[in-house]
């Protein structure tokens, strides 16, 4: 058959990751590219299943999530992948592309970031470029900048101004579990990269945020390189809030805390004043992220699950890196070919 005539279909699963050293802000360099380093952990347990299949027969593009189909601004954002996928691979065809969380979409879970990450390795392959980790960490980067983390395992920093991300540690380097404790299942009303934007334009306290951001970015890897947990804990947890006061001073402010949000930051606060190794990250949602050690996720969890307001528990290990899947049965049910992006 010819390139033309049979649809070129690939599948791939890639896991979400949450940054201990955040990024908020684009750079002035434009393509998406961020204004400060990150660095993120992979996690298990968070995956977005995506399939992308080329067809001749289509006249535009078509993309279902979880069942619904796309429209609007989320459906660009997916076709603007696909064309920067079309023209380095001289693919002329339409794509139907299929995706499937097994978690909220939009709720600061970082849907988007598994979800751009899978959606790039699956494109690619289905257009017949080679596999290149690089070249999937910028596509899935160009459309959401968290998303390049997601294509590798563990431990993954992603620098300022720079295309793609890059791996810090395999998940065995710490054994350390990332609870999510969710709070609010529904969309968040400002999204992460209008939020940036917000920031940037109005918030005195961008200017402050951009200037501390690099150091403890550096404090934060070095912390994590010796696996000491509590200069982990304590950087984290400064990243997290530092970033969120740069939000506080936007006009209109972006204030992405729920009342259980701040209940969570006190606890996990005295718990670790009391002995235990908890630490707290929030992102672009109200959802609280606890890192702890292994030996400790019981004890968190159970915690967790104890607080009014926690609706559920997600408990996660470091996750594994980008992969394709096969074409057998249900997108649900793909084993990974454990082939590179
Ligand atoms: O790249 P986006 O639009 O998914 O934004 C992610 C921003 C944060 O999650 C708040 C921080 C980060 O580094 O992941």
């Amino acid at each position: 058959m010819t390139k033309e005539s049979s649809p070129g279909t690939a599948r791939a699963v890639a896991h979400a990751n949450i940054a201990l050293a955040k990024y908020w802000g684009k750079s002035e360099r434009g393509d998406n590219l961020t204004a400060v380093p990150s660095l993120s952990l992979t996690l298990d347990a968070l995956t977005t299943r995506s399939q992308v299949s080329f067809d001749a027969s289509l006249k535009s593009d078509e993309v279902i999530l979880g069942g619904k189909t796309l429209g609007g601004r989320e459906l660009t954002r997916v076709t603007e992948l696909l064309d920067r996928v079309r023209k380095a691979a001289g693919e002329s065809r339409f794509a139907r592309v299929d995706s499937i969380n097994n978690f909220p979409t939009a709720a600061g879970l970082a849907s988007s970031a598994s979800g751009f990450a899978a959606l790039a390795v699956a494109a690619r392959a289905a257009a017949g470029l080679p596999a290149s980790d690089k070249d999937a960490s910028k596509l899935a980067r160009q459309s959401s900048a968290s998303a390049a983390r997601s294509i590798f395992e563990g431990f993954v920093e992603l620098l300022e101004d720079t295309d793609s991300a890059e791996p810090v540690a395999p998940s065995s380097h710490f054994d350390v579990c990332m609870l999510v404790a969710i709070v609010q299942q529904e969309r968040k009303d400002v999204s992460s990269t209008g939020g940036m934007e917000q920031t940037r334009l109005t918030s005195p306290y961008y200017r402050g945020w951009l200037e501390a951001a690099p150091p403890l970015f550096r404090e934060i890897k070095q912390a994590l390189l010796a696996r000491d947990f509590e200069r982990l804990a304590w950087g984290m947890e400064r990243s997290t809030l530092l970033m969120h006061a740069s939000m506080f001073g936007a006009d209109p402010p972006i204030v992405y805390f729920k009342p259980t949000s701040v209940e969570l930051i006190h606890a996990i606060k005295n718990r670790r004043a009391g002995g235990h190794p908890e630490a707290f990250t929030l992102d672009a949602g109200p959802n609280v992220k606890v890192l702890t050690l292994a030996s400790h996720a019981a004890k968190t969890e159970e915690f967790l699950l104890r607080v009014p307001g926690v609706t559920r528990v997600i408990v996660c290990r470091p996750g594994p890196r980008a992969a394709l899947l096969s074409l057998d049965g249900p997108l649900s049910e793909a084993r990974r070919t454990d082939a590179a992006p």
